[in-house]
C-alpha cells in the first residue's frame, strides 16, 4: 500500500502568452479551477497506475473541499483519514505560459493544520510506502515519517517546494526526490558544490547523505544516484502543454511501481513516461496516465521488452 501524507489543493488556472513582471497586467483564458496539491497529486498518480492508496491531509470548511477531492474519489483513493480543519481550502494560482511552463502562489489554508499524529488514522504495513512532500508544516511530516518508519515502512521525500531541511532530518527519508533545481539548492545547503550536471548533484548528494537521491530533469528524463549505482532514464519526447503536476507524477508512480516489486531503474523508467505523458495535456490531477497508458507508452520506447 501506499500513503500519501501531504497536501490537498484547489488549483485556479489561467493560461496566458507570458507570464506577468512586476506590476504589468497580461491577458489570461477563462480561468478554470482544477484538483491539485502536490500530495493528492502524487497520491493519484499512483492510484492511477494501479496501487492501492490512502491519502492523509486536511481541506477547509469552505465549497473548494469537494471539488479538491473530486478526483481523488473518482478514482478510489481512500480518503478516510481526510480531515477538515480551518475555514479555507489550499488554493494554488497557477498561470502557465505559451511554453507550458508555469508559476505558482500557494495559499496554504488546511495544509497549514495538518498534524503528524493524523497518520495514525491509516493502518501502516512493513514494506509500505509512505510519500512526503513540502507543501504541509515539515515538522509535522517528519513526525508522520518517524511514525511511518517504527512501522516499517518506506519513506519517499519530495523536496517540492524546496525548502532548507536539516541534514539530520533528512535521515528520516530512505528515497529523496528532487528536480534539477532543488537537487543544485539542496547541495548548497548542505555546503556542497553542485556537480556539473543533474546526475553529478545528485550522485554528490547520495554520498553525503548515504541515502538514494533521484533528481527528475525535465525532457531529460530522471537520474538517481544509491550509492552503488547511477542510474538514467529518458523522458518521452512530447511537446509540452503544461509542465504542471509532472514531477508528482513521477513520484507517484514510481512509488506504485516500487510497491509492485519492480527495481529501481524499472519504476523510475515507467514513471519518468508517465510523467512526459502528464506534460501533453492542461493541468495536474486531469493530466495524469493511467495504467495501460503508461504500459503502452514504456512499450513503445521498448522499456518493457
Ligand atoms: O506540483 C504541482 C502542484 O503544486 C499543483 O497542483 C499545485 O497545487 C501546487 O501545489
Amino acid at each position: 500500500m501506499i500513503v500519501v501524507f501531504g497536501s490537498i489543493n484547489i488549483d485556479l488556472v489561467c493560461r496566458t502568452d507570458h507570464h506577468p513582471r512586476p506590476g504589468e497586467t497580461v491577458p489570461g483564458s477563462d480561468y478554470q479551477l482544477i484538483p491539485g496539491g502536490k500530495g493528492a497529486n502524487q497520491a493519484l498518480a499512483a492510484r492511477r497506475a494501479g496501487a492501492n492508496v490512502a491519502m492523509v491531509g486536511a481541506v477547509g470548511a469552505d465549497d473548494m473541499a469537494a471539488a479538491a477531492l473530486a478526483e481523488l474519489t473518482a478514482d478510489g483513493v481512500d480518503l478516510g483519514a481526510v480531515v477538515t480543519r480551518g475555514a479555507t481550502t489550499g488554493m494554488a494560482i497557477i498561470t502557465v505560459d505559451r511554453h507550458g511552463e508555469n508559476t505558482i502562489v500557494l495559499s496554504p489554508g488546511a495544509n497549514a493544520r495538518l498534524k503528524g499524529e493524523d497518520l495514525g488514522a491509516v493502518r501502516l504495513g512493513a514494506g509500505d510506502i509512505v510519500l512526503l512532500q513540502m507543501e504541509v508544516p515539515f515538522a509535522e511530516s517528519l513526525a508522520a515519517a518517524k511514525a511511518a518508519r517504527a512501522a516499517g515502512a518506506r519513506i519517499m521525500l519530495s523536496i517540492a517546494p524546496f525548502l532548507p531541511i536539516e541534514r539530520a532530518a533528512l535521515a528520516a527519508a530512505d528515497i529523496i526526490l528532487v528536480n534539477e533545481t532543488e537537487a543544485a539548492d539542496l547541495a548548497r545547503h548542505l555546503g556542497l558544490a553542485p556537480g556539473r550536471d543533474g546526475a553529478a548533484t545528485v550522485a554528490t548528494l547520495a554520498r553525503d547523505l548515504g541515502r538514494t537521491v533521484i533528481a527528475t530533469l525535465g525532457g531529460d528524463g530522471a537520474v538517481a544516484a544509491t550509492g552503488t549505482e547511477t542510474i538514467a532514464v529518458p523522458a518521452l519526447p512530447v511537446d509540452p502543454v503544461d509542465t504542471t503536476g509532472a514531477g508528482d507524477t513521477f513520484a507517484g508512480v514510481l512509488a506504485a511501481f516500487m510497491d509492485e516489486g519492480a527495481s529501481l531503474a524499472e519504476a523510475m523508467r515507467l514513471a519518468a513516461s508517465a510523467g512526459s505523458l502528464a506534460c501533453t495535456r492542461l493541468g495536474a490531477q486531469p493530466s495524469f496516465p493511467r495504467r495501460a497508458e503508461i504500459d503502452e507508452a514504456a512499450n513503445q520506447d521498448g522499456a518493457l521488452a
